[in-house]
């Protein structure tokens, strides 16, 4: 939706775009690390809605370099899932939830998760989705002491940290997501182990 989305998608097969800038911002660690380093971990992608878009390119790049990842995938209904075939053809295994049982297993992605984390060793969740389920999936994966990456998304104009419109407030402070981002530790959105409230202001 939008003025530039509409121009975008009349575009047709031939036409152009004038430029473009990117990519812009920070990528998922595994991205910059050792490809031998990443090829010895276990990987779990947890998308929700519209989130299995940029999880679906990652998955495919991991398959395409020998390296077999699992993935949950969640929606409301079974007419709102996207990707499922594609997903399926890159992924070793493909859990699929739905809100109302339309599909897969009945329910939201955070039953699978636990699941997957108390049966398997994972070393690393990636998620994107809606900002609340990846609180929820940082917080499951976090409490199995498993590292866990979210990428957050926010309204963006400019994509590079002069318009401040994509700023948010972290547990480490405010944040870019555009130029910090979009990927994070989830440690910036949960904690889940809070200092308890000594009653001291200075947070010590
Ligand atoms: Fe302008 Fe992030 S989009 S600062």
């Amino acid at each position: 939706v939008g003025a530039s989305t509409e121009r975008m998608a009349g575009l047709k097969a031939g036409d152009y775009f004038q430029d473009f800038v990117g990519p812009l911002g920070q990528p998922s660690e595994f991205v910059k690390e050792d490809l031998e380093e990443v090829k010895k971990r276990r990987y779990l992608f947890v998308a929700g809605g519209v989130g299995s878009a940029p999880v679906y390119p990652q998955v495919k790049w991991m398959k395409e370099h020998g390296i077999d990842v699992d993935v949950i995938e969640g929606s409301k209904t079974k007419d709102l899932l996207i990707l499922e075939d594609e997903l399926k053809a890159v992924a070793g295994n493909l859990y699929i939830t739905t809100d109302d049982g339309s599909l897969g297993e009945k329910g939201n992605v955070i039953s699978v998760l636990s699941r997957v984390l108390s049966d398997e060793k994972i070393d690393m969740v990636q998620t994107c989705g809606p900002h609340k389920m990846m609180e929820a999936v940082a917080e499951t994966s976090l409490k199995a002491d498993v590292f866990c990456e979210v990428s957050l998304e926010e309204r963006m104009a400019c994509g590079v940290k002069a318009c401040v419109g994509c700023s948010i407030k972290t547990l480490d402070g405010m944040k870019k997501v555009c130029h910090d981002g979009p990927v994070f530790d989830s440690k910036i959105i949960v904690d889940v182990n809070p200092k308890e409230n000594t009653g001291c202001s200075c947070g010590n």
